[in-house]
């Protein structure tokens, strides 16, 4: 089939990837020119496992091409994806003008049928929005070519993001006709090897299952995060919790790490949409506020863990003079995306509290120096950032840091102090290997000391 995607940002570059792997000819669009020059020469903007292999040897094989040229792509084209970026205006809601720009660049360049495919996590309703635009511009040329408008929700996750677009548990197409939907079944077919599971639905709810999704993604998280807290202050373990309630069949063991509050592009920007979706329909979408307030107020409990551990908690700079060692600054492992990175809000904390921060990360150095800058120091050995500092705190389960040296790491520190974020470690062979070990919600294990 012939497809051309807009936006080689992530969705739309892993998409194009995996579409043409299966055999499709695929064209990627972007406005931006350095980015496409880039990716001609086989410069991949974004670190995902296996896309770059991907992307060449797609190229190498002509199935995947490269354009700033529109019009040549959207006439080649039988299908072309909209997979441009929702950033949240200033209220919340989804900025919808990259995507109702790609829709009128399509009418514009129009020669025949296209089907037209939001694959951008977008409000409900904004298939609607398209379908005028493109009408629109096809007015102001005064032709008539017949087209539709496709809601196609992207669920893959970031750092296995070829993986869930190969074999993805579902695919979500909303449509309004039975042509449509049977063109999509067939570009799908040949990724429904894991789960035969292509759920056909109308547009509207399409679009919303994209947004209930994330947003019970992120509850999940948030109440996980809330049970923990309290596990730390009842002297309870978070994990043994965990087992017992995952055993039922209806809430499962997925989803259910405790941590320093989720980040990343999605879950932040799609809960604050549907709270600003919601209450433009005048609806109180209590639920999601309280998720999202949880959230950010999850970020500073490695902070508060720290200074009620190392400072003194009544002075305005309770950390001054200490020095703390960061493992991990992705806001999740195998990615370099910072966006929303709870690791942000924790050191800002830690720099106001006066303390000296220094900082390890596989692939995110780069992308924390635009936001860091010399603030704080950075380095690619996780145990050199160590040496002689107050603490260890880990906020990304980089796997790493999973199996450490552990001699290593309590020579190299001043005291012996571990924060963990992400519960890593056995808390009875920390506190036998002499560490004072603070993870999250696992008091019950006798190991926390004074600190809660
Ligand atoms: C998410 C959705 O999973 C995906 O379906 C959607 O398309 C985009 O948003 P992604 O942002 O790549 O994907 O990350 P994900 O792996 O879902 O993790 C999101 C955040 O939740 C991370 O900050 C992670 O650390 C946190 N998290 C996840 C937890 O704190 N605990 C958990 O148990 C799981």
């Amino acid at each position: 089939m012939k497809i051309c995607i807009f936006g080689a940002g992530y969705v739309g570059l892993v998409a194009a990837a995996c579409f043409a792997e299966s055999g499709n000819s695929v064209i990627a669009v972007d406005v931006d020119k350095s980015r496409i020059d880039g990716l001609k020469e086989g410069i991949i903007p974004i670190y995902e496992p296996g896309l770059k292999e991907m992307i060449l040897r797609n190229q190498a094989e002509g199935r995947l091409s490269f354009t700033t040229e529109m019009t040549e792509a959207v006439q080649a084209s039988l299908v072309c994806f909209i997979a441009v970026g929702t950033p949240p205006g200033e209220d919340g809601s989804a900025d919808l003008k990259y995507v109702l720009g790609v829709a009128r660049n399509i009418g514009q360049a129009m020669n025949g049928y296209k089907i037209i495919v939001d694959k951008s996590t977008v409000p409900v309703g904004t298939a609607d929005k398209v379908r005028e635009a493109v009408k629109a511009e096809l007015a102001s040329r005064n032709v008539a070519f017949e087209f539709d408008v496709v809601s196609n929700p992207e669920f893959l996750k970031e750092g296995a993001a070829i993986d869930d677009f190969m074999k993805p548990d579902r695919v979500v197409i909303g449509t309004d006709n039975v042509r449509t939907a049977e063109i999509m079944k067939e570009l799908y077919d040949p990724y429904m090897r894991k789960q035969n599971r292509l759920i056909v639905m109308d547009i509207r709810s399409a679009e919303m299952t994209k947004y209930a999704a994330n947003a019970m993604l992120a509850t999940r998280i948030s109440f996980m995060n809330q049970i923990a807290n309290l596990c730390d202050c009842m002297g309870a373990d978070v994990s043994a919790v965990r087992e017992g309630i995952g055993s039922d069949s209806r809430i499962g063991y997925d989803f259910l790490f405790p941590g320093p509050g989720y980040g990343g592009s999605c879950f932040p920007k799609d809960v604050k949409a549907l709270i600003k979706t919601a209450e433009e329909c005048s609806y109180d979408f209590l639920l999601l506020k309280a998720v999202e307030d949880v959230n950010e107020r999850q970020k500073e409990v490695l902070a508060d863990k720290l200074i009620t551990a190392l400072g003194s908690p009544d002075e305005e700079q309770p950390l001054t003079g200490r020095t703390v060692a960061c493992w991990g600054l992705s806001f999740k492992p195998r990615t370099d995306d910072m966006r929303e990175a709870p690791a942000i809000t924790i050191i800002e904390r830690l720099l106001a509290a006066g303390a000296t921060v220094r900082a390890h990360d596989p692939e995110a150095l780069k992308e924390a120096k635009k936001h860091f800058g010399d603030r704080i120091e950075y380095s690619t050995n996780q145990y050199a950032i160590l040496e002689n500092a107050d603490a260890l705190t880990i906020i990304t389960d980089w796997s790493e840091y999973r199996n450490p040296d552990f001699d290593r790491i309590k020579s190299a520190l001043k005291s012996p102090l571990v924060i963990d974020g992400r519960n890593l470690y056995k808390p009875d062979r920390m506190a036998a290997a002499g560490f004072r070990y603070l993870p999250l919600g696992r008091c019950g294990v006798g190991i926390c000391g004074e600190v809660k």
